[in-house]
């Protein structure tokens, strides 16, 4: 099964995606993760896609797509894969069909993850990463057991550094000013279920599996 995940920043994209990845034994692929590393390891393209992502503002597609193309050569990927931040435009979106096409795939099934803005702002604010494993955690939402510390790999924690308040209205921004043309194309794709975000984590991830088992 291929999953593609829409939704604002701080929707629960990555929480979900994570919890999906091992009930549905599918590969997980965040563009925002795999940027990230570039970043962390300062690679070509961890040097060029700092700034836009600083700013809160889209990396360029011909990075993304470049990136995006080395992961789908891996292996894990043929048993599956939930795509979690592409596409984020209508001419990624069709750039992906494009690259599926061509690997005789196509994406099964797109969740909109809709949230509400001050359940964004609160989540995102209150965001705590690990450095270590990429695991999600809140301050208040889904506190670690040990401040500072990751559950699962004792890693250390930090807030992401586009997680500052200007920084995400901007981000907020940019995903409105393209998300309508998104949604209409799998709309008129028939692959388009819309679910409520705002709920608990694990009431999210009920109704995703539900859906998505029912498709399988
Ligand atoms: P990316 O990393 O994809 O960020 P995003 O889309 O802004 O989404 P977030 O990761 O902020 O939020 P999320 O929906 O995953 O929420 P999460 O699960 O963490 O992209 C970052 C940047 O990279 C972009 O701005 C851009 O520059 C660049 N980029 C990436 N992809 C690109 C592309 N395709 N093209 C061009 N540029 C690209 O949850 C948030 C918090 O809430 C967590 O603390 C979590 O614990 C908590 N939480 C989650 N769900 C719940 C719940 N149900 N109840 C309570 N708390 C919850």
């Amino acid at each position: 099964m291929r999953i593609v995940l829409l939704g604002p920043p701080g929707a629960g994209k990555g929480t979900q995606a994570k919890a999906m990845a091992g009930e549905l034994k599918l590969a997980h692929i965040s563009t925002g993760d795999l940027l990230r590393q570039n970043v962390a390891q300062a690679t070509k393209l961890g040097l060029e896609a700092k700034d836009y992502m600083n700013k809160g503002l889209l990396v360029p597609d011909s990075l993304v797509t470049m990136m995006l193309e080395d992961r789908f050569g891996q292996a894990d990927v043929k048993n599956g894969f939930i795509l979690d931040g592409y596409p984020r435009t209508l001419n990624q979106a069709k750039t992906l069909d494009a690259i599926l096409a061509r690997r005789a795939m196509k994406i099964d099934v797109v969740f909109d993850l809709d949230s509400s803005e001050a359940v964004i702002v609160q989540r995102l604010s209150g965001r705590l990463v690990c450095r270590k494993c990429g695991a999600l955690f809140h301050r208040t939402n889904m506190p670690p057991k040990r401040e500072g510390v990751c559950d699962q790999c004792g890693g250390q924690l930090y807030q992401r550094d586009d997680d500052k308040e200007a920084t995400i209205k901007k981000r907020l921004a940019v995903y409105r000013s393209e998300v309508a043309a998104l949604l209409e194309y799998y709309r008129t794709a028939g692959i388009l279920t819309t679910i409520s975000a705002d709920d608990d984590a694990a009431v999210v991830l009920k109704k995703i599996i539900q859906k998505a088992r029912s498709i399988k």
